[in-house]
């Protein structure tokens, strides 16, 4: 049963010019596509669960999908990872319910109060073999249980919300940390950018300089792209002026600079949602979940594929089983004494 930590498989991405996807999980559907396509392609992957995942699907039926969904594929390389936690009690919570890995995200307090939080984060979440991201710096975009702002407002100040790299250094020293999400210029939702889009590629490398051997993680990292959005607009959406990460600056952030881990949310949302808008706009008829969800489904199955290939992480799923048998399969001790059960 390859449920593991993300330490096996952000051992193995730098040097191997590969990112682990980390795909928003919100119902079954999405955790079926996302696992779908990640068996079709070969690729790890990180299933991860936002607190306003946990508050609308409740948290013992998403428990529960994803479980089974663990226990159908067997050969793949997957870790299940708490999106944004934001308090001790969530951390220890999903530290019971079997995560292996947590995000406890301080990046909106003062300096200081993230380090004390994020350090305690560590502690609890170590004790148990589970492993800690933690975020420095600011990111645009505010989702459901996200603190950020305005995208727009972000993009006209983004160098003040950049992650410092000297800070970073200091975080990581004194907190402990497994891997660190960094802002670097992008930002949740669907309306990233009004002017052009850029990366500041110079802060990941001033980061992996500072920090040298942490694993970074980049945040709003959809793509938005725009067939999409055509899509949604021509079958009765209005998301005018939707812009995203481009896909080639993505590929450069994980093969040049070394980015370990993508978070991706939007451009599933996108994906399903077009496809149930045209399902509606082209057969008004129609009623049977079924029939909607269906296409949605594959849909986000072949989003997910794409997504694989931009962070070159396709094939990779055998050799981080192997990394992982030759770590001894360390698991957090949820699933039996720091080994797997
Ligand atoms: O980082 C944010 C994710 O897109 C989760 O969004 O809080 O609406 O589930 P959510
Ligand atoms: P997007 O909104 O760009 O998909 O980012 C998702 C994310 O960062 C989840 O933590
Ligand atoms: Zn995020």
């Amino acid at each position: 049963m390859p449920l593991m930590t993300t330490k096996p498989m952000f051992d193995l991405a730098y040097d191997g010019g590969f990112a682990v996807g980390a795909f928003n999980v919100n119902n079954m559907e999405l955790a079926q596509a996302i696992l779908d396509a990640c068996a079709k392609e070969k690729s790890p992957l990180i299933l991860q669960i936002s607190k306003g995942a946990r508050k609308y699907a409740n948290i013992r039926y998403l428990k529960a999908i994803i479980d089974a969904g663990v226990a159908e594929y067997p050969d793949l390389p997957i870790a299940v990872h708490c999106d944004h936690g934001d308090t001790i009690d969530l951390i220890n919570t999903c530290v019971k319910d079997g995560y292996t890995s947590v995000m406890i995200d301080g990046s909106h307090h003062p300096y200081e109060e993230n380090v004390r939080l994020t350090a305690e984060a560590v502690k609890v979440a170590h004790a148990a073999g589970v492993v800690v991201e933690a975020e420095l710096g600011m990111l645009g975009g505010i989702e459901e249980d996200v603190v950020g702002m305005d995208a727009h407002e972000y993009e006209k100040n983004v160098e003040k919300f950049l992650t410092d790299p000297n800070e970073a250094a200091d975080f990581y020293k004194r907190t402990g940390i497994d891997s660190l999400a960094v802002a670097i210029g992008t930002s949740h939702g669907a309306f990233k950018f009004k002017h052009e889009a850029k990366l500041a590629f110079n802060r990941i490398e001033q980061i992996m300089k500072t920090c040298p051997g942490l694993p970074l993680v980049m945040h709003g990292s959809s793509s938005v792209p725009q067939e999409f959005i055509d899509l949604v607009n021509k079958y009765g959406g209005a998301m005018p002026n939707a812009k995203g990460v481009p896909e080639d600056q993505i590929a450069m952030a994980v093969q040049k600079y070394g980015v370990c881990k993508v978070n991706i949310d939007t451009d599933l949302r996108l994906a399903l949602t077009a496809k149930i808008r045209e399902v509606f706009a082209t057969k008004p008829a129609e009623f049977d979940p079924r029939n909607y969800l269906g296409p949605g489904r594959e849909a986000l199955t072949k989003m997910v594929q794409r997504k694989l290939h931009v962070l070159n992480s396709a094939g990779k799923a055998d050799v981080i089983n192997k990394h992982w048998e030759k770590l001894g399969k360390p698991m957090p001790n949820y699933y039996g004494k720091g080994k797997a059960a």
